[in-house]
């Protein structure tokens, strides 16, 4: 499907967006693994959280969706069921990442797979510290889906320093590691997003250099209730949309404010950008609040490395409001970006030079510069939703407007993102 956008003139109104999809794959997740029935509100209705919600059913939960909450009642330690086939985790690394946690640690045979863009991805990155535990994995030759995870007689705890800034990696030791009597450690150097943490209430010592954050059986989940804030990876779309139209503003709702990932309001204030943050709460442990967000003159800025991890979601569209700011813009030392959803730094750099930008790529980054010349692209969204989405904001900027080929990926997060859109612009 391609999807065509036409220039428009301002943004004005207010947005309740949905449910933050990695927080949301955790309370699934830990909801499943509860003996008990747990209430889920805001959960993302993306097709990513429903592939976690599918794998799970295939565990044997009971999952049913109210019409303002999901109501899921888990099986508790150890109890799942052998799944009949094998579970289908879609578009989604996260739920491939964390469920394989969970399921090294359990006494059956369960096979993983996903789709095309999802089968090209990296799984050695938990094979290795999961195998380490004692799981037992196989997978592709090259470490990719499909994997099966046989039963193991028991995990063994371990002390994990992770070798990439991943929450994906660090939450797949963690949740292996509350099926173990005895402490699991994991250590990063640079922060990546805490929701497992903080969900699971684990302990963590923090120092400026590192983080230590420690999982045991005694940290396995009970049945509660829990309230999903508005994913800010999503906002960040409306921001940008808002900050590069004339005229305008914008309200987002109960949006996430958990600061391993508001880097991207903390870069963009930094590039001149005029949000302002009202009606700060903490809700179940995630803190959350309103963004009130203006149009605001631009200006590129050097980012940092250790920022990346907190905005390694967001790099698309920032490039985008980069493309609108001033000065050149440039991002190094994220070539984790390579294996996201598709190869984002080849995909962002595919579209800009469809522009008629100066584009540079390298192994962990890209820059660009200059003028806009081709004023009506087709865009290519690789399949991936972030790309779909960030260029279909761009094309909202464009003089003629613009097009993006193979659109309807974005439901993987945000399946509303048209109406939404319509919604707002003038
Ligand atoms: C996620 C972690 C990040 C992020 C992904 C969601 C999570 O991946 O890119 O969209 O929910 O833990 P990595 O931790 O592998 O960088």
């Amino acid at each position: 499907m391609i999807q065509e956008f036409n220039k428009i003139s301002r943004v004005e109104g207010e947005l309740d967006l949905p449910g933050d999809k990695s927080i949301s794959h955790r309370a699934v997740m830990f909801a499943s693994m509860a003996k008990g029935t747990s209430r889920i509100y805001n959960l993302s209705n993306g097709e990513d959280v429903k592939s976690t919600q599918n794998c799970f059913k295939e565990l044997g939960v009971e999952i049913n969706t109210k019409e303002n909450f999901v109501e899921i009642t888990g099986k508790g330690f150890k109890g799942f069921k052998e799944p009949s086939k094998p579970l289908d985790a879609g578009n989604s690394g996260t739920t491939t990442r964390l469920i394989s946690g969970i399921l090294a640690a359990q006494n059956f045979e369960s096979t993983i797979i996903g789709d095309e863009y999802l089968s090209k991805r990296p799984m050695k990155r938990i094979i290795s510290p999961l195998t380490l535990m004692g799981g037992k994995i196989s997978s592709t030759e090259n470490f990719t889906l499909p994997m099966t995870i046989h039963p193991a007689e028991k995990l063994t705890p371990i002390n994990y320093e992770l070798p990439i800034a991943s929450a994906q990696v660090k939450s797949a030791v963690l949740l292996a590691g509350l099926h173990c009597d005895e402490h699991t450690t994991v250590i990063e150097r640079i922060p990546s997003r805490d929701h497992t943490e903080r969900m699971l209430g684990l302990k963590v010592e923090q120092t400026p250099e590192r983080r230590i954050i420690y999982s045991s059986k005694e940290n396995y989940p009970e049945p509660k209730g829990y309230f999903v804030p508005s994913d800010i990876s999503t906002a960040a779309f409306f921001i940008i949309l808002t900050l590069l139209s004339k005229n305008s503003s914008l309200k987002i709702k109960n949006v996430s404010l958990n600061e391993t990932r508001t880097g991207i309001i903390y870069i963009l204030k930094k590039m001149g950008a005029k949000i302002e943050t009202k009606n700060e709460r903490t809700i179940a442990g995630e803190p959350l609040g309103d963004l009130i967000i203006y149009s605001s003159k631009l200006k590129n800025i050097n980012i940092t490395e250790e920022i990346i991890p907190n905005i390694i979601d967001e790099i698309p569209i920032l490039s985008i409001a980069g493309i609108f700011a001033e000065g050149s813009f440039t991002i190094n030392n994220a070539g984790e970006l390579r294996g996201k959803e598709t190869d984002r730094i080849k995909a962002i750099c595919h579209n800009l030079k469809l522009l008629g930008l100066t584009v540079e790529e390298y192994e962990d980054g890209f820059s660009f510069g200059g003028e806009i010349k081709n004023n009506s692209p087709v865009f290519e969204s690789f399949g991936d939703h972030r790309i779909a989405m960030a260029f279909g904001i761009l094309s909202l900027h464009l003089q003629g407007g613009g097009k993006v080929n193979n659109f309807k990926c974005v439901s993987i997060s945000n399946p509303s993102f048209l109406n939404q859109i319509n919604k707002i612009v003038r």
